[in-house]
C-alpha cells in the first residue's frame, strides 16, 4: 500500500534566492497530483528534495504519518519514490535493458543474465502499456521512447510514488496521449503520481487534485473538478493570460531562405528528408508541422549546418551555403533557437552572459573596435535577462543555475536579440510557463513585422496556427500539404501529419 505522503514547510535558499519559501504539500496515497507554477517557482527544487538530491534549510517530509530524512536518491529509491527528470539521465551506448537494471542487475550463477534482463523489462513494460524494445540501443531512440525508458527504470526499483518533471513537454500530441493512459493506468495500479507541467489543459485531462506553486511558495490547492485553467493561472501569474493571435498578414518580401530538392540521411543512413524544397520570405512565418521522425529535425539540422547534405541546394538570403559551416551561415544572416537546450542551446558550466553572447562574438554590438568587449558583452546580457525575465540574481552565474524554463528563454533571447533575417524557431515554447508563452509569441510576431523570416517547427499545433503565415506539413520524409491558417483546423492538419490526405486533397 503506498502512503501518504506530506512536505511540511520546506525551505531551501540558494545564493540570491529563495527556491523554496516554506512550502506545505499533502499528496493522497494513489492520486494524480499536478504542481503547477511559473519558470523558477521552486517545482523542481521541491521534488529534488523529495528524491533526495538536494537538502533543505528547513522543514521536513513525512510518509505514511512517519517523519522522515531523505539523504540522497537511493535513499529515496528505498522508500518507494522514483524520479524522472526534466533532462534525461541514461546511458546513450547501452540498451533500454541494460539501462534499466543498471546497478539492480538480475543473476544467474554471479553472471549478469542479459536475456533474463531483458525478458523482465518486456514483462514490465507490457504490464504498463509502455511499449518499447529492451534491446534496441538508447542513444537511437526518440524522446518519447527514452522518457519510457526513465518510467520503467523508476517501476523496476518498485517506487510507489513517481515524480515527473515536465514529462510532456518532450512529446508530440500522440505521445501524449498514450503517456496519461499510462499515468492513470499506475494510478489505478494503487501509485502516487506528482505531475510537473506547464499546460494546463493537461492539467484539466488527468489531475486527481493540484498544487500551484509561485515564487516559492505554495498558493492555492484546487480541485480539477471546481477550477478552471483560467484561475489557475491567475493564481501562478497573477494576472490575466491570454493567447496570442497571428493578427494581420503580411505581404512577404524577399526571400530569406531558399531550400531545393534536400536530401538528407538520418540514422542508419536511412533518407530522413526526400526531397525537400520551400522557402521563406521576409515578413512571413512557416510553419512546419510534422508528428516527431518524419524527417523535420534533420531537415532543421540540415539548414543550420549541423547535419550534412545529400543532395540540394540551401541559400540564406543570396549566399548558398549548402556545405557551409555554422559560422557562415550565421554571417549569412541565420538565427537558430534549437530544439535541444541542453545539448546544442547552452553551454552549462559557462556563465549565464557568455551564453547570452554565444555564436555572436563577431557581432559589432558585442565589440570595441577589434576586441569583445567584457563590459558590452556584460550589458548585453543583463539587458536580455531583464527584457525576457530570466531570473538569476547575476549574469555571472552558471547557466546550470537556472530552471529549465530560465534556460530556454536564454536561447530565446540570444537568438531573437539580433536582428539576422532568418530565424528558425524549433520547439521555441519548450518548457517555458504560460507568461513565457504569450511573450515569445509576441516576439515572433515581432520579428515577423519587422521582416524577419521565421521558420517554426513545433509539436504544438495551436503554436504553428496561431503563428504561421501558411502551414506545411511534413510526413515521411516530404511535404506533403500546405495548409492556409485561416481556414484549417488542428483535427485538418493531425489528418494530413498522419499521411491521412493527399496533397491537394
Ligand atoms: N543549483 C542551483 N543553484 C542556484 N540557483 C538555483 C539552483 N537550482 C535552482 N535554482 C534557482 O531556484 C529557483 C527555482 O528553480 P526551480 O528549478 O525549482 O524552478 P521550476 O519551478 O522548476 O522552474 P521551471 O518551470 O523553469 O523548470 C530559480 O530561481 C533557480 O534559478
Ligand atoms: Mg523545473
Amino acid at each position: 500500500m503506498t502512503p501518504e505522503l506530506e512536505l511540511r514547510g520546506i525551505t531551501k535558499e540558494f545564493p540570491g534566492v529563495r527556491a523554496c519559501d516554506g512550502i506545505d504539500l499533502t499528496v493522497k496515497a494513489g492520486e494524480i497530483h499536478c504542481i503547477v507554477g511559473e519558470n523558477g517557482a521552486g517545482k523542481t527544487t521541491l521534488m529534488s528534495i523529495l528524491y533526495g538530491l538536494l537538502q533543505p534549510d528547513a522543514g521536513h517530509i513525512v510518509i505514511g504519518g512517519r517523519h522522515t530524512s531523505i539523504h540522497s536518491p537511493l535513499e529515496a529509491i528505498d522508500l518507494g519514490i522514483g524520479m524522472v527528470h526534466q533532462a534525461f539521465k541514461l546511458f546513450p551506448t547501452l540498451t533500454v535493458a541494460e539501462n534499466v537494471v543498471f546497478r539492480q542487475e538480475p543473476s544467474r550463477r554471479g553472471v549478469i543474465d542479459r536475456r533474463g534482463a531483458s525478458r523482465r523489462v518486456r514483462e514490465l513494460a507490457d504490464a504498463y502499456g509502455l511499449s518499447v524494445d529492451p534491446d534496441a540501443v538508447v542513444e537511437e531512440l526518440p524522446v518519447g521512447v527514452l522518457q519510457r525508458v526513465e518510467i520503467l527504470k523508476a517501476l523496476y526499483r518498485q517506487a510507489s510514488v513517481l515524480i515527473l518533471d515536465e514529462p510532456t513537454a518532450v512529446l508530440t500530441p500522440q505521445e501524449r496521449d498514450r503517456f496519461f493512459e499510462v499515468i492513470r493506468r499506475l494510478r489505478d495500479s494503487g501509485r502516487t503520481i506528482l505531475f510537473i507541467t506547464h499546460k494546463l489543459a493537461e492539467v484539466m485531462a488527468v489531475a486527481d487534485s493540484i498544487t500551484v506553486l509561485r515564487q516559492g511558495r505554495s498558493v492555492a490547492e484546487l480541485d480539477p473538478a471546481e477550477t478552471t485553467p483560467e484561475e489557475i493561472s491567475r493564481h501562478m501569474t497573477g494576472r490575466d493570460v491570454s493567447p496570442v493571435r497571428r493578427g494581420r498578414t503580411h505581404t512577404p518580401g524577399k526571400v530569406v531562405l531558399s531550400v531545393e530538392t534536400l536530401e538528407v540521411e538520418g540514422f542508419h543512413g536511412l533518407t530522413a528528408v526526400d526531397g525537400v524544397s520551400l522557402e521563406v520570405r521576409a515578413g512571413e512565418v512557416v510553419g512546419i508541422a510534422a508528428v516527431a521522425g518524419n524527417g523535420q529535425s534533420e531537415l532543421v539540422e540540415a539548414i543550420a549546418g549541423l547535419r550534412p547534405v545529400v543532395a540540394g541546394t540551401i541559400h540564406i538570403g543570396d549566399q548558398k551555403v549548402t556545405h557551409a559551416d555554422v559560422a557562415r551561415r550565421r554571417r549569412a544572416g541565420l538565427s537558430y533557437i534549437p530544439e535541444d537546450r541542453h545539448r546544442v542551446g547552452t553551454v552549462a558550466a559557462a556563465s549565464i552572459s557568455k551564453n547570452l553572447m554565444m555564436g555572436y562574438q563577431r557581432s559589432a554590438q558585442l565589440r570595441r573596435g577589434r576586441w569583445l568587449s567584457l563590459a558590452a558583452v556584460e550589458r548585453h546580457a543583463r539587458q536580455l535577462c531583464e527584457h525576457y525575465s530570466i531570473k538569476t540574481h547575476s549574469v555571472d552565474a552558471a547557466a546550470a543555475s537556472l530552471s529549465g524554463g530560465n534556460l530556454q528563454r536564454i536561447v530565446v533571447a540570444r537568438e531573437m536579440s539580433h536582428d539576422s533575417p532568418l530565424l528558425i524557431a524549433e520547439q521555441p515554447t519548450r518548457g517555458v510557463d504560460i507568461g513565457a508563452i504569450q511573450f515569445i509569441h509576441t516576439q515572433i510576431l515581432d520579428a515577423r513585422d519587422h521582416g524577419r523570416g521565421v521558420l517554426l517547427i513545433s509539436a504544438e499545433l495551436n503554436e504553428i496556427q496561431a503563428l504561421s503565415s501558411r502551414i506545411l506539413v511534413m510526413f515521411e520524409g516530404r511535404i506533403v500539404a500546405e495548409l492556409d491558417p485561416d481556414t484549417v483546423d488542428e483535427a485538418d492538419i493531425g489528418l494530413h501529419m498522419t499521411g491521412g490526405a493527399k496533397v491537394g486533397a
